[in-house]
């Protein structure tokens, strides 16, 4: 017992709740003797009858219900009853109170309606004493487990909160780990750690996808540590050793370097890394990121050649122009000296070698300007079997015995819509440089098909539909590092005297003025194909030629006419003007618009035609002709022009010829007499 009374101590030193006791008992005295008793024990709460006892255990927890058998009212029988058969209360032991008697029956019908114990007055303090202590005891104690078992389940769920919420945490982790490595992965991208005095340099830790980026796997550098610097491009060596060291004293570095991965490709790789500071404040690690940029490399170099070849056309445009004008005026000029001033032979032979000199001249500079794209072209429906006949038959003495020429043109080709006589040249360029690539001979096959191009840009090209006509040979092909400069005016690698170095240019700028492109697809040692990209052309009417390129008829002229001839380049009016004296005609000379406008405006009446130089300051050529009309609304006119595409002067007044310099006597001729026909056709129809 002397466990139970400081076990009861404990839990009240422990800070518990006190345990209380229920007392019933309807006699004053006997309350008050059996309080004083158990005082000390637990706290004593009273009740004068059973129904008063109920009402205190709905409201409260007792370890122990000390029970007067007799009260009136409802007895102790009855209450224990009534106690027993509440869920909440039926566990709390009752003791009974009895004074009466001991007998056998009474005890059985007690501890029937649940009594667990009797004290029989007068109270014998020790006995209950030690009685309700040990039930006390007992009710602390399960008190105490229900404690320790709610306290226990209250640690178990926060571990078990705890352990799942580090699970969750944890796959949370995972994922974006994973995440993270898919990102990785699918990025041109390798992360490294690399020890900042490492020789060879060699990455501690990489992530991201080290092998699609480079094709080794990580263990291959590990077992070669110099396999880095091996693999460098011999150019950009240095270069990038000169990085690494820089970066040692810099803290930090960049630097680009071609690279050979495992399968043989090169590729760009800009390498950047800063140095890490550690725990102690050293710096003895570099983070660095290696990233493949080929292909904005790639694009760069693109970018640069096309806005380098953009650049030299418009140089070669400008030069060509002018010496367009000035062999127009050499070859006028060679003209009237061979009409006007009787010559000897060798003379003559002088003056045919110069006109020689003069044409070639002039051949070279259409094709600059067909480089240049501004060469005058008569688009039409071109049907290409039939180019391919006519420029088959052109070249086949050409070629000679050992190369032969393959035609492979698809059944449904559709036309291109392109120049004729521009395209023939262009394949016959490409052909020739397909022999010349072959000394030895060898198959040149020439194949076209149809291609729909959907996305815009590809290829450079708008979207729709083109015919490709394929150049391709056996030869020796053009090294890689050529490749970008073989299109540029002037580029041969062949001997002096052999080639001008124009003939790519030419197709090339033909191809683009046509709305196309040229692809050259080669390797050193595996021969060339050079592609012709041509618009589609849309509607068989258009097969029908241009105005512009109907054939010139040359028409009588009907005698001597009154010329009002404007050019602001006095060399080229003067030749200009002695070839009309020669046709027989007679010139009045204006410098420029304006003045010839004067001319007109005084003597309305006096002129029968106006020959005007298109590309004139002040104003153009065009212009100057509507305004002419505004003064007489019937004179004919002829537009001549050095280099505007014909098809692109704008604002030609209907019915206005146009001839190209440089144009011989005859076609000048034929000119005049066609600006005066269509006029007088157009009278007559009115
Ligand atoms: N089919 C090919 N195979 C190998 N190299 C080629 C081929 N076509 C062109 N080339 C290279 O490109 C260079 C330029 O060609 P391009 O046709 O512009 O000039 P060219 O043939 O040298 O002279 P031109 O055509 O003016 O007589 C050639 O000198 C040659 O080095
Ligand atoms: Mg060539």
């Amino acid at each position: 017992m002397a466990r139970s009374f400081s076990g009861s101590g404990d839990m009240r030193a422990l800070g518990a709740e006190r345990a209380r006791i229920l007392l019933v008992d309807d006699d004053e005295r006997n309350l008050l003797a059996v309080k004083t008793v158990l005082d000390d024990v637990a706290e004593v709460v009273l009740a004068r009858s059973g129904e008063e006892a109920l009402r205190h255990l709905l409201r409260g927890e007792f370890a122990v219900i000390l029970l007067d058998v007799y009260m009136p009212g409802m007895d102790g029988y009855e209450t224990a009853q009534m106690i027993r058969s509440r869920e909440q209360t039926k566990r709390i032991p009752i003791v009974f109170l009895s004074a009466v008697n001991k007998e056998s029956e009474h005890l059985l019908r007690g501890y029937a309606m649940g009594a667990v114990d009797y004290v029989f007055k007068p109270v014998d303090p020790v006995v209950l004493k030690s009685k309700v202590a040990v039930f006390v005891d007992l009710f602390q104690m399960r008190r105490e487990i229900q404690r320790n078992a709610a306290h226990e389940q209250k640690l178990l769920d926060a571990t078990i909160r705890a352990n799942a919420e580090k699970l969750r945490v944890e796959q949370e982790l995972r994922l974006a780990e994973q995440r993270q490595a898919a990102i990785l992965q699918s990025l041109p991208i390798v992360l490294y750690l690399e020890d900042r005095d490492a020789v060879p340099r060699v990455p501690r830790f990489v992530a991201g996808n080290f092998q699609a980026l480079t094709g080794f796997d990580f263990d291959a550098v590990r077992a070669n540590p110099n396999l880095w610097e091996e693999r460098l491009h011999p150019e950009d060596r240095d270069r990038a050793l000169a990085g690494i060291a820089g970066r040692r004293s810099a803290q930090a570095g960049a630097f680009e370097y071609r690279w050979q991965c495992a399968d043989g490709t090169w590729k760009h790789f800009l390498d950047q890394a800063v140095l890490l500071r550690d725990d102690m404040g050293n710096m003895t690690e570099f983070a660095g990121t290696i990233l493949d940029v080929t292909e904005r490399k790639a694009l760069e170099a693109q970018l640069t050649h096309s806005l380098k070849m953009d650049a030299i056309g418009k140089l070669t445009g400008g030069i060509a122009h002018d010496f367009n004008n000035l062999l127009a005026a050499v070859l006028g000029g060679l003209g009237m000296i061979e009409r006007r001033i009787p010559m000897s032979d060798d003379q003559r032979r002088i003056v045919e070698m110069t006109r020689h000199a003069a044409e070639q001249g002039t051949e070279l500079v259409s094709r600059l300007l067909s480089f240049a794209r501004r060469q005058t072209l008569e688009p039409s429906t071109l049907p290409i079997r039939r180019l391919g006949a006519s420029v088959g038959d052109l070249l086949s003495h050409t070629l000679g015995g050992l190369v032969r020429l393959d035609w492979q043109l698809a059944d449904d080709l559709w036309p291109a819509y392109a120049d004729a006589s521009q395209l023939e040249l262009a394949l016959m360029n490409l052909i020739i440089n397909a022999r010349d690539a072959m000394p030895d001979g060898g198959t040149i096959t020439v194949a076209a098909e149809n291609r729909a191009l959907t996305t815009p840009g590809e290829y450079g090209l708008d979207a729709g539909d083109y015919v490709l006509i394929a150049v391709t040979d056996e030869g020796g092909g053009i090294p890689s590092h050529l490749i970008d400069q073989v299109l540029e005016p002037f580029f041969t690698t062949k001997e002096q005297g052999k080639g001008t170095g124009l003939g790519l240019s030419m197709v090339y700028g033909f191809a683009q003025q046509s709305g196309g492109t040229l692809r050259i697809e080669s390797e050193a040692g595996a021969g060339t194909r050079v592609e012709i990209w041509l618009p589609r052309a849309l509607a068989e009417a258009d097969s029908e030629p241009e105005a512009a390129a109907e054939p010139l008829e040359i028409a009588e002229t009907r005698g001597a006419l009154r010329v009002l001839l404007v050019d602001d380049h006095a060399g080229a009016r003067v030749t200009t003007a002695a070839l009309l004296q020669d046709l027989g005609h007679e010139v009045v000379e204006a410098a420029d618009g304006p003045k010839m406008l004067d001319l007109l405006r005084a003597r309305p009446a006096d002129f029968d035609l106006i020959i005007s130089d298109y590309a004139m300051p002040l104003i153009s050529g065009s212009e100057g002709i509507r305004q002419a009309r505004e003064i007489n609304p019937d004179i004919p006119a002829i537009l001549i022009t050095g280099y505007a595409e014909a098809a692109s002067i704008s604002g030609r007044p209907a019915d206005v010829h146009i001839l190209l310099k440089p144009f011989g006597t005859e076609q000048f001729a034929a000119a005049i007499g066609n600006a005066m026909t269509r006029r007088s056709v157009a009278i007559a129809a009115e």
